[in-house]
């Protein structure tokens, strides 16, 4: 062996179909201006085209002290402020207690990759679902791990009994499950799992669990964009229902929720009956944090504590959100009509940042998306469809889209 690199990394790529589709939209505007349709970047952007950073969470960052500013966090767990308030921002509203362990990680994509890398042995299988975030492919094979999918959907629902299916399959052949859950406002599709459907899948894993032990990776991303606010996070109180053998890590992300998605700040939230499991997760956690990245960014702690903790600025936060949550319940809106109306096949759609064209033909998907950016309209192709971020298109550009798409097929 003659190269610098070793042999596994040597030749790795990171191909990143969003930003390379963002740059061809960014090449294209130039030429073109606003007759370009940018639908490819997952950032909330407003009705002028102005990338949104919230008012009420970067007004408060200028009264952090510069001192906490430059520090290191006080632990590499994470401040212990920060996961108090992650704590109450999630389960605030429940009636019950939830037995768990906070470790805070740089964004969801921290909390994902250390789960991933800490439940599973290199060679081992993640299940992710059929449509999903394109870095849980990366971060799989990056710990050694090979993937396979539960098919999202059927008849416009979820599909209960692909997802059974193929978690048995893989608890019988490893003895293990880790299933990846993206809910709610699922990326790319924008569903949203309904609480009969959760409450199958507690049954599912509960079950499961006297064969082998069962970890529900729940990235929550997009909680707070979800259309019921809050209310959704009762939610949550399901997880006090789970089996002695399984284990919840949910990947809370400070991105999309404070519009602080250079700030790199998320959690892992561990929840499991066992207590001597649940120790264990935090000390690998916490281990891993210090070989990776070792702290988090220590102002970004604050600045979500501070939020959090207090009633006044808590209550601005809200209010300034409610107002992108109706903004993308209206883009939505014209999204999804108007494709009924042409007959221009989405994946079911509930809320939350994203829809999804439905073309399960990776030829036609490719041909088609082609075809689109000839005509000025900027996608990103995903697993079975070509993924449009309602986040950053105005209305106006959304108006007609759907049938301009449609003559386009
Ligand atoms: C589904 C999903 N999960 C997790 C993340 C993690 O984001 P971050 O690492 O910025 O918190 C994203 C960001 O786009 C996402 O779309």
């Amino acid at each position: 062996m003659n190269t610098f690199l070793n042999e596994k990394s040597n030749g790795k790529k990171m191909v990143d179909k969003v930003f390379k589709a963002a740059v061809a939209a960014n090449i294209a505007k130039e030429k073109f201006g606003d007759e370009v349709v940018n639908a490819t970047l997952g950032t909330l952007f407003d009705e002028d085209g102005k990338f949104v950073a919230l008012n009420s969470v970067w007004g408060p960052y200028e009264t952090i002290d510069k001192l906490q500013k430059a520090k290191y966090a006080s632990s590499i767990q994470g401040n212990p402020g920060f996961r108090d308030a992650v704590y109450n921002w999630l389960f605030g509203n429940l009636e019950e207690k939830i037995e768990c362990e906070i470790i805070a990680t740089p964004g969801g994509a921290g909390a994902i990759s250390s789960t991933l890398k800490n439940i599973l042995s290199p060679g081992e299988t993640v299940i992710k679902p059929s449509q999903g975030w394109g870095p849980y492919k990366t971060m799989a094979h990056e710990n050694d791990l090979t993937l396979t999918d539960y098919n999202m959907f059927k008849h416009g629902e979820f599909d209960l009994a692909d997802f059974e299916k193929t978690l048995n399959e893989v608890m019988d052949s490893q003895g293990k499950v880790l299933v990846i859950i993206n809910d709610p406002c699922h990326n790319p599709t924008g569903y949203s799992l309904r609480p009969d459907e959760w409450d199958d899948i507690i049954d599912i894993v509960n079950e499961l669990s006297k064969k082998g032990p069962v970890i529900i990776l729940n990235d929550i991303a997009y909680v707070d964009y979800n259309s019921n606010g809050d209310e959704w996070k009762i939610h949550f109180a399901k997880y006090n229902t789970l089996e002695k053998n399984v284990m919840v890590v949910i990947a809370f992300s400070c991105s999309k929720t404070l519009t602080a998605y250079g700030a790199r700040v998320g959690a892992q939230i561990v929840i499991t009956k066992d207590k001597k499991q649940l120790e264990s997760f935090k000390d690998a956690a916490i281990y891993s944090a210090r070989s990776i990245w070792s702290t988090v960014n220590n102002s970004a702690m604050k600045l979500f504590s501070l939020i959090a903790h207090d009633n006044y600025l808590l209550s601005k936060y809200k209010k300034e959100k409610q107002k992108y949550i109706t903004l993308l319940e209206e883009r939505a809106h014209i999204m999804t009509s108007e494709a009924k109306k042409v007959k221009l096949e989405l994946y079911p759609f509930t809320e939350g940042f994203f829809v999804t064209i439905k073309i399960p033909d990776d030829k036609e998907k490719t041909a088609l998306n082609m075809k689109l950016q000839k005509n000025n309209i900027f996608t990103v192709e995903v697993d079975g469809g070509l993924r449009i971020a309602i986040c950053s298109v105005p209305k106006r550009q959304l108006k007609g889209l759907s049938k301009r798409i449609k003559d386009l097929m």
